[in-house]
C-alpha cells in the first residue's frame, strides 16, 4: 500500500492548476490525486486533458452535489479547496466533518459568520487547516520578515501600506465572479487578505480595531468612464475597437479552454463588462487599523492604477524600513504570465537607522514562480513546514486574522463606524 497522501481538489479553475501540477509532478512521491469536484464538468475535463498529455491517468470527477460521495469513495487524506471564495467554508467544514484535513486557498472565507463556523469546526473535529499564503514565501517578503524580527528598526509603531492594482490585473476583478461582494467579500477580503496577513506576520501582531472608507469610483456604469454603447460582456460588445478594457476570451488557450468552451455547463461568463451596472465591490479603499501591539496601519488599495505593486514603510523605535515593489502585469488563466512576479530592478528594501546612513538590503531569488516562493510553499504544504525560523506556514488562526481586517472594513464602510474585531470573532489562543 502506498504511503503517499491522497488528495482531492474541489474547484478546478485557474488556481487549482498550481496544486494539480504539483501533486502530479514535483510532489508525486508524497502525494496522489484521487478526485476532482466542481460545478463545471468541462473545467474538470480540461485539467484531465492536460494531465493525459503528461501520461497521467484520468482523475475521477464528481459534481459539487456529490462531494460527500467523492470523499466516501476516494477516501482522501486531504481536501484542497480552490473554489470561489464564498464556498470555501462549505467545503472546509464538510471535509473536516468527514474526517479530512484541508488545504485552502486564501481568503479562508468571506464573512464573520462563516469564519466563526470554520473555527468552531476546527475546534470540534481537531482536523488541520492550512491556508496557502504564497506571498509570505516570496524571498523579498521573507527578507522583510527576517529584518523586522531581527530588530533592525526596533519595535514597529506604524505601517504605511499602499497597494496598486493596474488596469490589466486590477480591471480583471471587475469582469469575473469577484465583482460581486457576495462571492468574494470585495477586494478588502479577496485581495487584501494577502496584505493584512503580511502585516500581521511581519509585525507579529493581531488587528483589534478598524475604520474604513471605500467606493466604486473608476469601473461600473455610474462613473461614466465606459463606452457610451457597450455590451454586457466583451464577446457581445459593439465598442471593442475603442475600449481599452476589451478582453478576447478566444484569444488565449487557457481562457478559452477553462471558461469560453465550458460556459455550456454552468453559464459562467468570464468577460463581463468592467463598466457593468451590477458591480457591488469597491475599486478605491482606505483603511486604518490598530493592533494589539499598539502599532497602527494606514492602508490603501486602488484597482485602476497605471502600474502594479506596492509601497510599504515600517516606522520603528530604531528607524524605518522601506519596501517598494513593482510587479509584472498579469491576467489569471491567460497563460504566459504569473501573478506577483517582480520586474527586474523593480523591488527595493532599504533600512534607515536612526542617526546613521541608510543601506539597501539584498535577497536571493530562487528558481520557480514568485522568485522561488512557490516551490517552497508547495514543499511546506505537501511535505510539512518543519522548523521554519520565519514561520511561513499559516493555519486557521492566521487565516481568520487576515480576513477579519477586511470583513471589519466592509462593515465600517457600510456603517460609517469603527469596528472592534473582538465583536466579530473571538480568536482562539495558540
Ligand atoms: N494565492 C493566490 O495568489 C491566488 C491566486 C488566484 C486565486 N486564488 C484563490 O483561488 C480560488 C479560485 O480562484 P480562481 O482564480 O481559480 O477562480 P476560477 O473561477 O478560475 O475557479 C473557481 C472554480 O470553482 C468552481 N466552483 C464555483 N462554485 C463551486 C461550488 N459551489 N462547488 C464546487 N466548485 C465550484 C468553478 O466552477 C471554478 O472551476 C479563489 O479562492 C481565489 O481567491 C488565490
Amino acid at each position: 500500500m502506498s504511503d503517499r497522501k491522497r488528495y482531492v481538489v474541489v474547484g478546478t479553475g485557474s488556481r487549482a492548476r498550481m496544486f494539480i501540477d504539483a501533486v502530479a509532478g514535483s510532489q508525486k512521491d508524497v502525494a496522489e490525486l484521487v478526485g476532482f469536484c466542481d460545478t463545471n464538468l468541462g473545467r474538470m475535463q480540461w485539467h484531465n486533458d492536460r494531465l493525459a498529455k503528461e501520461g497521467h491517468a484520468p482523475v475521477p470527477t464528481y459534481a459539487d452535489t456529490d462531494f460527500d460521495r467523492m470523499v466516501a469513495e476516494r477516501k482522501p487524506d486531504r481536501v484542497i479547496v480552490t473554489t470561489r471564495d464564498c464556498f470555501h467554508d462549505e467545503y472546509i467544514i464538510r471535509a473536516m466533518r468527514l474526517g479530512c484535513d484541508v488545504v485552502t486557498e486564501k481568503p479562508m472565507t468571506t464573512d464573520d459568520a462563516k469564519c466563526r463556523a470554520i473555527l468552531e469546526t476546527v475546534g470540534k473535529t481537531g482536523r488541520r487547516l492550512v491556508v496557502t499564503f504564497n506571498y509570505r514565501y516570496a524571498p523579498k517578503r521573507s527578507k522583510v520578515k527576517e529584518l523586522i524580527a531581527g530588530g533592525v528598526i526596533g519595535d514597529v509603531k506604524s505601517v504605511d501600506f499602499e497597494w496598486l492594482l493596474d488596469t490589466s490585473h486590477g480591471a480583471d476583478y471587475f469582469r469575473r465572479w469577484h465583482r460581486q461582494k457576495v462571492n468574494s467579500g470585495g477586494l478588502l477580503v479577496h485581495k487584501a487578505t494577502h496584505h493584512f496577513d503580511l502585516v500581521n506576520w511581519w509585525i507579529a501582531a493581531s488587528p483589534t480595531r478598524v475604520f474604513a472608507n471605500g467606493a466604486l469610483s473608476f469601473y461600473g456604469h455610474r462613473t461614466g468612464n465606459g463606452p457610451a454603447h457597450r455590451g454586457q460582456r466583451c464577446r457581445e460588445c459593439p465598442a471593442t475597437a475603442e475600449c481599452k478594457f476589451y478582453m478576447d476570451l478566444a484569444g488565449s488557450e487557457g481562457l478559452k479552454g477553462l471558461y469560453l468552451d465550458t460556459e455550456q455547463y454552468d453559464g459562467y461568463v468570464r468577460d463581463h463588462c468592467v463598466f457593468g451596472d451590477d458591480i457591488t465591490i469597491e475599486d478605491n479603499m482606505s483603511v486604518s487599523v490598530r493592533y494589539d501591539s499598539g502599532a497602527v496601519l494606514s492602508y490603501s488599495l486602488n484597482a485602476f492604477m497605471p502600474w502594479e505593486g506596492s509601497r510599504i514603510a515600517f516606522n520603528g523605535t530604531k528607524g524605518r524600513l522601506e519596501f517598494d515593489d513593482v510587479e509584472k502585469t498579469y491576467i489569471s488563466g491567460q497563460g504566459g504570465t504569473a501573478e506577483g512576479e517582480t520586474l527586474a530592478q523593480g523591488a527595493r528594501i532599504e533600512v534607515f537607522p536612526h542617526f546613521a546612513p541608510s543601506y539597501r538590503v539584498r535577497w536571493e531569488e530562487g528558481k520557480g514562480g514568485h522568485g522561488g516562493g512557490d516551490p517552497r510553499l508547495l514543499n511546506d504544504v505537501f511535505r510539512g513546514a518543519g522548523d521554519d525560523p520565519l514561520g511561513r506556514a499559516a493555519d486557521h488562526v492566521d487565516g481568520a486574522r487576515s480576513i477579519l481586517t477586511g470583513i471589519a472594513a466592509n462593515r465600517s464602510i457600510a456603517t460609517g463606524q469603527p469596528v472592534e474585531i473582538a465583536d466579530l470573532v473571538k480568536l482562539p489562543r495558540r
